[in-house]
């Protein structure tokens, strides 16, 4: 179990290239399930959850091989066993996307259910309505999931809220129904836009990706893809706030402004100079930022995922700013750990008043989900003296190299075998 050390009070100052998306590239990978063709993924990002979802791919039977850094190639023509274990489906609620896929493909699926997490219950009640849409037969016993389906029909599934893993289970399970599906109320993230672009390539025939409204014509049959993963806005957004709470500029290679754009307008309204093109995103620092409220929504609201990161740069505001986290349950997690380090966060439920502070300083704190971990690495990077940020192993589920790239921007950091 590594920890990260950080001596800060450095500005972040430079380039850093976003990876590809964590939360694109796992769809993509589970969409591979649907073909006995071989599929080329370009642009995966090295992080923990990539290896686990090709320890599960290959538990299920499938090849996955490296064809050079970042690059993959995935063969389900040798996936037999339709079961995704516990001991993988638990270290990564994702694989639950296995689901849709198998039973498409194969009349029957079996999946261990993922469990809840740091940040919420995490439930599959969504992914489930909208595989009974199709006509999949349902049953949850020992802690597995059961789906099982002649041929799975075509069906109108209306999602009670646009869930992310929902819409992307239904597609992956849609595109070989027999017959039409509609989706309403789909998630809206690019990373299900993503996804609807690569099973293009596959043969499917998909509308409305990106919209609320998808429609689906099942086919037979899928070929395979040859697919570059869209870059991460969530690692991207995370390096900007960077710059602006430390005071410098920083350009993030490859983010994608439209994906950013309530990011954008936030860091703007908080006083920094944002700026981008075709190949990327920078943000410049101005004063100290100025408190700007936030409420997190699907996307193309405030991602919940920036949420702690956010809350970072508003504990060094020149205000209070208010953050409502309406997604998850229990996503504040970061709160008590940032008070250690000086900030003022008085937080109820979903709600939390940040009253913004000169300073910083640094201390010891614990990571404990993926997005707390890097809002204190953040909040780090800012404040006087040393931060030790400790359980590492949940930065390293969705950040690739982050040392390294925040090193290549002045941060003075390195990660400690402890
Ligand atoms: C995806 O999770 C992302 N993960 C999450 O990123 C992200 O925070 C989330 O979408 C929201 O944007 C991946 O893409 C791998 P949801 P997902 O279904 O699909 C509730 C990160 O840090 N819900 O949109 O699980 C759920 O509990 C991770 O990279 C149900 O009630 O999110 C949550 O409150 C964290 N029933 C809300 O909906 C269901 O059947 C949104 O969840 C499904 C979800």
């Amino acid at each position: 179990m590594d920890k990260i050390v950080i001596e800060g009070g450095r500005a972040l100052n430079g380039r850093v290239p976003a990876s590809g998306a964590k939360n694109a590239a796992l769809p993509l990978l589970f969409a591979c399930l649907l073909t006995d063709k071989p599929c080329r993924l370009r642009g995966v990002p090295n992080v923990a959850d990539i290896r686990t979802t090709r320890e599960l791919l290959q538990t299920l039977g499938a090849t996955v091989e490296e064809a050079g850094p970042h690059e993959l190639i995935i063969d389900c023509a040798g996936v037999e066993e339709a079961e995704a274990p516990y001991d993988l489906v638990r270290k990564m609620r994702a694989s639950f996307l296995a689901l849709g896929p198998l039973v498409a493909r194969f009349g029957r699926g079996r999946v261990s259910k993922p469990g809840g997490c740091a940040i919420g219950t995490r439930p599959i009640d969504m992914h489930l309505a909208g595989l009974r849409c199709l006509g999949a037969k349902i049953e949850e016993t020992h802690g597995y999931v059961e789906a099982v389906a002649k041929r799975l029909q075509g069906g109108h599934f209306i999602a009670e809220m646009p869930s992310v893993g929902a819409t992307e289970n239904v597609m992956l399970a849609a595109v070989l129904a027999e017959g039409h599906t509609r989706i309403e109320n789909a998630a809206r993230e690019p990373e299900v836009v993503d996804l609807a672009s690569a099973l293009g390539k596959m043969g499917a025939k998909i509308e409305g990706a990106g919209s609320s409204i998808i429609e689906i014509e099942g086919v037979d049959a899928l070929g395979g893809y040859d697919h570059q993963v869209i870059p991460d806005r969530i690692e991207a957004g995370t390096y900007l706030i960077g710059a602006a709470m430390t005071g410098g500029e920083v350009r993030v290679d490859g983010a994608r402004a439209d994906d950013l754009a309530m990011l954008v307008e936030c860091l703007e309204a908080a006083g920094a100079v944002v700026t981008w093109d075709d190949g990327g995103v920078t943000v410049r620092a101005q004063d100290r930022p100025r408190a700007v409220d936030i409420v997190t929504a699907p996307h193309p609201g405030f991602p919940t995922d920036l949420q702690a990161q956010w809350m970072a740069l508003m504990a060094l505001s020149d205000g209070r700013a208010c953050i409502e986290e309406r997604i998850f349950e229990n996503r504040f997690m970061h709160v008590p750990e940032l008070a250690r380090m000086g900030a003022k966060i008085a937080s109820s439920g979903g709600e939390a008043v940040v009253t913004g502070c000169e300073s910083l300083s640094g201390a010891p704190v614990m990571a404990t989900d993926l997005r707390a971990s890097v809002s204190l690495v953040l909040a780090g990077l800012a404040a006087s003296g040393t931060t030790e940020v400790l359980r590492v192993y949940h930065l390293d589920r969705g950040y690739e190299r982050i040392e390294e790239k925040l090193g290549a921007l002045g941060a003075r950091i390195r990660r400690v075998p402890v």
